[in-house]
């Protein structure tokens, strides 16, 4: 799969300038970043799935993927959940304020390889955002696929992310969305359960489906499970991986799983791939 460089700066490993255009609160733990570029760069390609390193100047850098729409490389956006030293440090950030981008880096979704296919996408909490540009570019060419159906898993309704927007998915005709949560509380009225729990009943045809899912390890084994359960190949699923990173372009092995980099030839995979490794615990 191919990385596309375009408009950025000749060095991957020299952060560009971009600045805080929104920054916005999605859950207590989660807030979504729109960024302008600060330096004339006139727009961000990028592909479905991709991430950047983003710079907090005097913290530290990350690696976090993009969740806007392939369709207006105008804007980056990113969702990011504050955990950390510079997750926590890029929430304090205001409009205005300045960020470092080194990227895009990394393998995209197969949206192109999936035409004509059904297409199931399962998300679990912040995996949803890496999987976002994905759906982006499948309602793009809403006609050129099969089901699209979208199976979203957060831990209580509290975790739900874009929540206006699934409410508007979820109201489209073209396009099948089913949320759970692990834990209800509150008014809600939805499914409680694992995401998992909705594989069995998704209206797809699993002889044709190309899966998508990005969420916690944990969540993503037993999705394998259920997809392969339900007879969909492994070499139609692909998964998104995360390990620690620092340079992000295969230099430093900080990222090594197995005898892969993810931050090259991840972060999406195609699960017969890597499914020995995956089986693994730690590597
Ligand atoms: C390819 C790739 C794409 C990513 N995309 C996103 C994204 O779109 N949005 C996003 O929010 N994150 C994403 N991440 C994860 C993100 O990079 C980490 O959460 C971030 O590096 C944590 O940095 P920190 O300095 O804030 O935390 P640190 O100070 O490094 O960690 C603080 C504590 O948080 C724990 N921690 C670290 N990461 C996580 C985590 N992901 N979940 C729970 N606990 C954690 C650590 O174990 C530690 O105990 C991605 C990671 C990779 C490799
Ligand atoms: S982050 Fe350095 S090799 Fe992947």
């Amino acid at each position: 799969m191919a990385t596309i460089l375009e408009n950025h700066s000749a060095d991957p490993m020299m952060p560009v300038p971009f600045r805080v255009q929104r920054l916005r609160q999605d859950t207590y733990d989660t807030f979504t970043l729109e960024l302008q570029p600060a330096n004339g760069v006139r727009k961000f390609a990028f592909a479905a799935g991709q991430f950047n390193m983003l710079y907090v100047f005097g913290v530290g850098e990350v690696p976090i993927s993009i969740s806007g729409d392939p369709a207006k490389p105008q804007t980056l956006v990113h969702t990011t959940r504050a955990v950390g030293v510079v997750t926590k440090a890029m929430r304090k950030l205001q409009r205005g304020g300045m960020v470092g981008v080194r990227g895009p880096f990394g393998t995209h979704w197969p949206v192109a390889e999936a035409l004509g296919s059904d297409v199931v996408i399962v998300a679990g909490g912040i995996g949803l955002a890496p999987l976002r540009p994905a759906l982006y570019a499948l309602l793009a060419r809403r006609e050129k696929y099969g089901k699209v159906v979208l199976l979203y898993g957060a831990r209580t309704p509290e975790d739900i992310l874009y929540r206006r927007e699934l409410e508007r998915w979820r109201a489209r005709l073209d396009l099948e969305v089913y949320v759970t949560v692990d834990r209800a509380a509150g008014n809600w009225r939805g499914n409680v359960g694992v995401v998992t729990t909705l594989i069995p009943k998704a209206p797809f045809d699993p002889r044709s489906a190309v899966a998508m899912v990005c969420g916690p390890e944990i969540m993503m084994r037993f999705t394998m499970l259920e997809l392969q359960k339900r007879g969909v190949a492994t070499e139609n699923i692909f998964l998104s991986m995360e390990r620690n990173m620092k340079c992000a372009v295969g230099f430093c092995g900080h990222c090594q799983f197995g005898p892969a980099f993810i931050c090259k030839d991840g972060p999406v995979f195609r699960y017969d791939q890597i499914k020995e490794l995956f089986a693994k615990r730690e590597i």
